[in-house]
């Protein structure tokens, strides 16, 4: 059976034409099953696969016709929705100019405008931007940078981290290394770089902060301040590992203990950053009273929504303080430099993305956003199966004491029709900031009837961070 593109819309209603959409189907699931890899999942005998044919606004369209709402914004990317025209038009256009140059020895206008866009956009004085492939990446040169800086000052004995148990980073070997260490890389230990960790802070996002919560990152911060280069983590939303949100107070805290001993501060604001949890970064809930007054990193890594999700790009952005005492040493040249940095289709695609971030408010979609999500959650802490809900900006996570069956999870998809994307014992909703109350009410149903469902029965060691 040759493979080809389906005409689905074609051929709906005939029967024979549905039979041969579901043939040519299986012929394609069956070659993606034998020779294409897939994130966190087995080659062979994985679950059922959706085949996904088109996507727009909030809804990702499959070859068989069923209509999902994307409930996770495509692992926390969409944030205005499935091919914003705006976003299409600006790549097409670029595309008709030049898809890609090499940016050592070049420099283009997508670049500079982009940059530019960002200067405006992000955190006065965080303005320095090294632009990188994929949110792993961006981390990996947010480390490095750490460490060259210190090298700068003359301190190479300055090369190990702290990170966050609890936290998520990437999948880079680096990235790895700063994500918790008991967590889903466990069987890489031997390949990564060694950092050192604090406890995951425990005080929530909604309590009164208690200081004890510090303890144990001033404990390793004061035990091996002299081999620190930088402190990193993902300011109060732990995505990847966990669905945590913590309190704010922790990273005033963290400001003050880097800047006592010559620390920097990374905070990665890849999955939190661009309004996901309220404001516009998530270092804006460290602010007391007006919102100019909140605590800043050294160097901050973007990624996901920066170009509406279109396509990859991340940046690693450094103060001027890191940028200069780099810039001034011996070694003035940031030691980095992958092949597609500053891709001009993804520069264009951040132009259009961010042009939409600065015309729509979305600031009070997600607020409105989240009364939905806390309205319809809250409740569900009643389930028998219920560990703990959280809410923030349009960020909601209903987190189970036991998972149930991947069957019964794609059961729910399919009848609800939105596409929810659990892991380990969390089910949790990112939403783009396009979606409707409508949709919200229903992304919460979907969630209620997961935790409704019967957990699974242990199956003895079986990886729980697989598909
Ligand atoms: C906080 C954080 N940092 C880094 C990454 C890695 O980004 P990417 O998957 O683009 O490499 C992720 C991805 O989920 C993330 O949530």
């Amino acid at each position: 059976m040759p493979r080809g593109t389906f005409n689905y819309e074609k051929s709906r209603g005939n029967a024979r034409a549905i039979f041969y959409i579901a043939l040519q189907m299986n012929t394609l699931l069956n070659f993606d099953s034998e020779h294409l890899w897939h994130p966190y999942a087995a080659l062979k005998n994985t679950p059922a696969r959706f085949l996904a044919k088109s996507a727009h606004g909030t809804t990702i369209e499959t070859a068989d016709g069923l209509k999902l709402i994307d409930a996770v914004s495509s692992w926390w990317c969409m944030a205005h929705g499935h091919n914003a025209p705006e976003i299409v038009e600006a790549i097409r256009k670029q595309s008709e100019k030049m898809c890609h140059v090499m940016f050592g020895g070049f420099t283009h206008e997508p670049a500079i405008e982009l940059g530019e866009k960002l200067v405006n956009f992000l955190p006065e004085g965080l303005n320095k931007i090294f632009f990188a492939d994929s949110g792993s990446i961006a981390v990996e040169c947010a480390a490095k940078m750490a460490v060259q800086y210190q090298h700068s000052l003359g301190r190479p004995e300055r090369c190990k981290l702290v990170a966050l148990k609890g936290g998520y980073h990437g999948d880079t070997a680096g990235a790895m290394a700063l994500s918790d260490p008991d967590g889903m890389h466990v069987l890489f230990r031997g390949i990564m770089p060694h950092h050192y960790f604090a406890e995951r802070p425990n005080c929530r996002f909604d309590s009164d902060w208690d200081d004890s919560d510090f303890a144990s990152m001033e404990r390793v911060v004061e035990e091996h301040k002299n081999e620190i280069a930088a402190v990193i983590c993902e300011p109060v939303f732990q995505g990847g590992n966990g669905m945590w949100l913590y309190n704010a107070g922790y990273l005033k805290r963290l400001r003050e203990l880097c800047d006592r001993y010559g620390i920097l501060l990374i905070l990665d604001e890849i999955a939190s950053g661009f309004y996901r949890t309220g404001p516009r970064f998530a270092m804006m809930h460290t602010a007391t009273q007006d919102c100019a007054d909140f605590i800043k990193p050294d160097i901050m890594c973007i990624g996901k929504a920066l170009t509406g999700g279109s396509i990859t790009m991340a940046a690693c952005v450094a103060s001027e303080k890191v940028a200069d005492t780099i810039t001034n040493s011996k070694i003035p040249a940031f030691m980095h430099g992958p092949t597609y940095m500053a891709n001009p289709l993804a520069c264009a695609a951040g132009i259009a993305s961010l042009s939409l971030f600065e015309s729509r408010d979305y600031a009070s979609s997600v607020a409105r956003i989240e009364k939905r999500l806390k309205a319809n959650l809250e409740p569900l802490r009643s389930l028998e199966n219920a560990a703990d809900v959280r809410v923030l900006g349009a960020i909601g996570v209903l987190e189970l004491k036991a998972k149930p069956s991947a069957d019964d999870i794609l059961k729910v998809i399919k009848e609800t029709g939105v596409w929810l994307r659990p892991f380990c014992n969390y089910v949790y909703t990112m939403p783009p900031f396009i979606t409707s109350d409508a949709e919200v009410d229903r992304i919460c149903e979907a969630i209620k009837m997961i935790g409704k469902c019967e957990p699974a029965p242990i199956v003895d060691g079986e990886d729980e961070f697989h598909e």
